[in-house]
């Protein structure tokens, strides 16, 4: 592994350490009509890493994110992780890789009407029928683990609200313990704090990163703000017009390479690219609201 963090048992039971299954793409291409949004991208990524992709709009980031757990399927090319080819998954063995896949979007996804306890219940529905999900049959350990989702996410008192009575911040830890519950091996993460405050992008990236090195879980995030992925990710690839044109550490990261990845002038592209999350490192929580009781109220 990357890192000799010393490990606690994580909501998603032990980690498979015997096994580090690697994401290899070669020459992955995804074509819209003529137009070309990820050409030919090579790189390898070893479990447990934390991965930052970057570059401006239209780079190709969320195309690649999304062939990856196949949301998209690739117009060329090979993504494999480990011994499975996941552009040829079909049937039970895609559903499987999907759920293996954990993915966030900026937008968070969530059913709105639907309370958070519920909400984060749904990462279960690749595990079981459709028909036991849709009579609401969660088992007790499951509702449990949603619960300890929540908890670890810092929400818990959030678990019988409305999801789209939260905040943004709180929305997008819901869709966090909500792809907790899939027990991925691959978190990935498109845009997750592109729509939230400083002071909630920092209390999601650090969940990412939590989950990163707690549970060994690959973070693979799309990001567009350059001083966030130098902060949290080891490893930052860089994309303009569908390539990869920068792949290394963020010391590498030099004003010759940003100028590269984000083209014109570095000085100002920097600052553009900056969401300044300068919050100190004991940031206040957001409160619990008083008295909420949600193991008693989830009928636990
Ligand atoms: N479903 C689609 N149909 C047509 N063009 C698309 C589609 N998805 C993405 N594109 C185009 O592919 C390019 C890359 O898009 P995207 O992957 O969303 O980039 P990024 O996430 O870096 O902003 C853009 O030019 C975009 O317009
Ligand atoms: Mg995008």
């Amino acid at each position: 592994m990357k890192r000799g963090y010393g490990r606690v048992i994580p909501i998603n039971g032990p980690p498979e350490e015997e096994l580090l299954p690697m994401f290899q793409l070669k020459n992955v291409t995804r074509q819209f009509g003529k137009k070309t949004a990820v050409s030919s991208v090579t790189f390898d990524i070893p479990q447990g890493q934390m991965v930052g992709i970057i570059g401006r709009s239209g780079a190709g980031k969320s195309t690649l994110l999304r062939m990856i757990n196949r949301l998209v399927d690739p117009s060329s090319g090979s993504i494999a992780f480990g011994e499975a080819e996941v552009s040829s998954l079909r049937g039970a063995a895609l559903r499987k890789w999907q759920r293996d896949c954990a993915m966030i979007f900026q937008q968070f996804n969530l059913v709105p009407r639907l309370d958070v306890l519920t909400n984060v219940l749904l990462g279960r529905l690749n595990h079981r029928s459709t028909v036991l999900s849709v009579l609401n049959m969660f088992s007790r350990d499951e509702r449990l683990m949603a619960i300890g989702a929540l908890e670890r996410l810092g929400i818990e008192q959030t678990a019988l609200q409305p999801a789209g009575t939260l905040s943004g911040g709180q929305q997008q830890r819901v869709a966090i313990a909500r792809a907790l519950m899939q027990q991925p091996k691959v978190l990935l993460a498109d845009e997750p704090i592109a729509s939230l405050d400083p002071l909630n992008a920092k209390i999601v990236m650090d969940a990412l990163r939590d989950i990163n090195e707690r549970d060994g879980i690959t973070v693979i995030t799309n990001l567009h703000t350059l001083d966030t992925a130098r902060n949290y990710c080891e490893r930052i690839i860089g994309m303009a017009h569908g390539r990869v044109v920068f792949d290394g550490q963020p010391k590498d990261l030099t004003s010759a390479a940003v100028a590269q990845i984000y083209g014109g002038d570095t000085a100002i592209e920097e600052s553009m690219t900056s969401t300044s999350i300068n919050i100190p490192t004991e940031a206040p929580r957001e409160t619990a609201s008083a008295g909420s009781k949600p193991l008693a109220l989830a009928g636990l």
